[in-house]
């Protein structure tokens, strides 16, 4: 396995014109280098974003850094993902014509004090995990995404290192019952985005989307805004030990666009910010939980059974 140093280095040479990406979360961090070099690379880069001032903002320094027709490919529209209406408008009008060929579900928060969205979710699970599901399932539901698409989510260290992450099916629900942690919501919302990976492969495998590939990647720590998200102790000390013990933005993209682009990666597996295959444990991949985190989503989002005959 090849996995170069950097995001850019990853895409280079891989000539994109004809194809279509969306990121969530490209305004910032890791999607937003996701964005930069596949845009770079010719690229059309469909960008949901919860603030249009923020895409604008790094829209122009594209512009300043690179040539403005890199710039015009990136194409934001406003879509919070905590917000399920929100994502409905988004998905409503998207052009049917160019289907999507990869698609990064990216977007995440990690240390927002509990509270409930307008819609009654818990917001971090809703920003995290609910709007991503919809997104997957609308997108495939309504033929938006190309048959031979690549999916790549990006999830954490929370999912195979951290004991105390797990799948709380009791949280896809309006007015949820309050975690024994609220710190946990973010760590358990990847564990069920891992599951949503197992499961959408599953439910497409007898599908005209069967050949479509979903890998997970853990990143690894790198010095983000996520970082900044936390306590006030947390944003101090990652600002005093941040530059030695978390990699740069453009080296923690790297595997994100490896898995998306190579033709090495494995549909399925998650991969490390090194690009070697990781073992998802039970919690992230029993059938059964599986099947039940999906049927909560679908009841909690009103939605009929995804059924792509
Ligand atoms: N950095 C790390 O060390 C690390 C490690 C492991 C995993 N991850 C994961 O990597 C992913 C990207 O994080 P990052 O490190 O790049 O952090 P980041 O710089 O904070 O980027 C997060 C992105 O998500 C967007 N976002 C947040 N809530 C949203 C919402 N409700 N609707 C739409 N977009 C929303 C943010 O938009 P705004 O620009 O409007 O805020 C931003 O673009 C996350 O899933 C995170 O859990 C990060």
């Amino acid at each position: 396995m090849c996995m170069h140093q950097t995001a850019l280095t990853d895409a280079e040479g891989s000539g994109l014109s004809q194809t279509t990406v969306l990121v969530t979360g490209a305004t910032s961090g890791l999607g937003r280098e996701c964005a930069r070099v596949l845009a770079l690379r010719g690229a059309r880069v469909l960008m949901p974003c919860r603030s249009l001032d923020e895409a604008k903002r790094v829209l122009g320094e594209f512009r300043i850094a690179h040539a403005s027709a890199m710039a015009e490919r990136c194409q934001p529209h406003p879509c919070d993902l905590s917000s399920i209406a929100s994502v409905h408008a988004y998905l409503d009008g998207l052009s049917r014509d160019a289907p999507i060929d990869m698609l990064f579900l990216n977007a995440g928060v990690f240390a927002v004090p509990r509270q409930l969205t307008d819609e009654g979710f818990e917001y971090t699970l809703a920003a995290n995990y609910l709007g991503h599901f919809l997104l997957l399932y609308k997108l495939a539901m309504l033929g938006i995404l190309s048959e031979n698409a690549r999916i790549v989510v990006t999830l954490s260290e929370s999912v195979h290192k951290n004991p105390f992450s797990r799948a709380d099916i009791a949280m896809i629900a309006k007015d949820p019952p309050k975690p024994a942690a609220q710190m946990f919501s973010s760590p358990n919302s990847k564990v069920l985005l891992a599951l949503m990976m197992g499961e959408f492969l599953r439910r497409i495998s007898n599908s005209n989307l069967h050949s479509i590939r979903f890998n997970a990647v853990d990143p690894g720590p790198t010095l983000t805004d996520n970082v900044n998200q936390g306590s006030r102790i947390q944003r101090m000390l990652g600002q005093l030990v941040g530059p030695i013990l978390f990699k740069k933005v453009d080296q923690g993209a790297a595997p994100l666009v490896w898995a998306a682009s190579s033709s090495e990666a494995k549909s399925g597996v998650l991969y490390t910010a090194i690009g070697k295959e990781a073992r998802l444990p039970k919690k992230c991949t029993d059938p059964e939980t599986a099947a039940r985190a999906w049927l909560a989503s679908e009841a909690a989002l009103d939605l009929p059974v995804f059924d792509l005959a």
